[in-house]
């Protein structure tokens, strides 16, 4: 039986102001066509997931990858993971520095590997093994994405960054009915070197399950993980909950308990998708096989 290909991105829930929702809108739409296209060349929705977040880590307005915050010490640590929906097997990394695409990284955890999770210099050296070459964040920019870059971390809180709410994430079912999830972060802005938040723990940030359908999520990555958020929706889904419902009374659920907040999309395993934030504003995009452009909003 073959499924209705889908791609679902956001990049982040948090407060956006006016002058950024352009450049958001456009960014996570470019995303979902990148995923789409993965899909109906025929590459399964881990291969639509990885190049929909890559082309989002590679955007100095979103907190992953290249534009992630920064810690206390000013520097870049980031954390990504993926998750198969078809064999429970997820990959992730944390902590990592120099990697412009831990989400790719955090792939290579889940296939090449027998771990969950590797961290901090272990990712970095498990990189070296794998071919991905480190990178410092100067090179990597150029002069107009430098220019953003410094504007975007140099502002107070009310631009950019005090929070987490731009993390990036993608979730895709392909045509074999397989449902992928994944989520990257640069985490909140002046933490402590070492915190880790939400998103690479599975069930955390994403969680993907053909059973139930697959979950990212984004925002304040302590109160995510106490309540296990996207676990949380997927759990719903599986009972026949729609992904939108679900959605909705997860983030409901994790400001009536931990006075969360934050952002998830979803596909559940019948291809109905969901969107839910308790933040002002979400960007995020989706794409099905019979559109013909993805369908942006923030
Ligand atoms: N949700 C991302 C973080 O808190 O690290």
């Amino acid at each position: 039986m073959t499924a209705k290909r889908i791609i679902i991105v956001h990049g982040g829930a948090w407060n956006i102001p006016n002058s950024l929702i352009d450049l958001h809108k456009a960014a996570v739409a470019e995303s979902a066509s990148i995923g789409m296209k993965m899909l109906t060349n025929g590459g399964s929705s881990i291969d639509a997931v990885e190049s929909a977040v890559r082309s989002m880590e590679d955007k100095v307005f979103f907190n992953a990858g290249k534009g992630a915050a920064r810690n206390s010490e000013g520097e870049l640590e980031l954390d990504a993971m993926i998750m198969d929906g078809a064999t429970l097997k997820a990959g992730g990394v944390a902590a990592v520095k120099n990697i412009f695409h831990p989400i790719t990284l955090a792939r290579r955890v889940m296939e090449l590997t027998d771990h969950v999770l590797i961290v901090g210099d272990g990712a970095r050296k498990f990189a070296r093994k794998c071919g991905i070459v480190e990178q410092r964040i100067e090179d990597l920019l150029s002069r107009d994405e430098a220019k953003l870059y410094d504007e975007l971390n140099s502002k107070p809180a009310t631009v950019k960054k005090l929070f987490a709410g731009d993390t990036v994430g993608a979730v895709a079912i392909d045509v074999d009915g397989n449902i992928t999830a994944g989520t990257s972060t640069g985490g909140l802005s002046g933490k402590l070197p070492g915190r880790v938040g939400d998103t690479p723990l599975p069930g955390c940030g994403a969680y993907a399950d053909n059973q139930s359908g697959g979950v990212s999520a984004t925002g304040w990555g302590e109160a995510i993980t106490r309540v296990v958020l996207s676990k949380h929706a997927c759990d719903l889904m599986v009972k026949g909950v729609s992904s939108q419902e679900a959605c909705e009374a997860a983030v409901g659920m994790l400001a009536q308990k931990v006075k969360g907040w934050g952002g998830l999309i979803g596909i559940d395993a019948k291809g109905g998708l969901g969107v839910a934030y308790n933040t002002g504003r979400m960007a995020r995009a989706f794409l099905t096989e019979e559109m013909n452009t993805p369908k942006p909003s923030v």
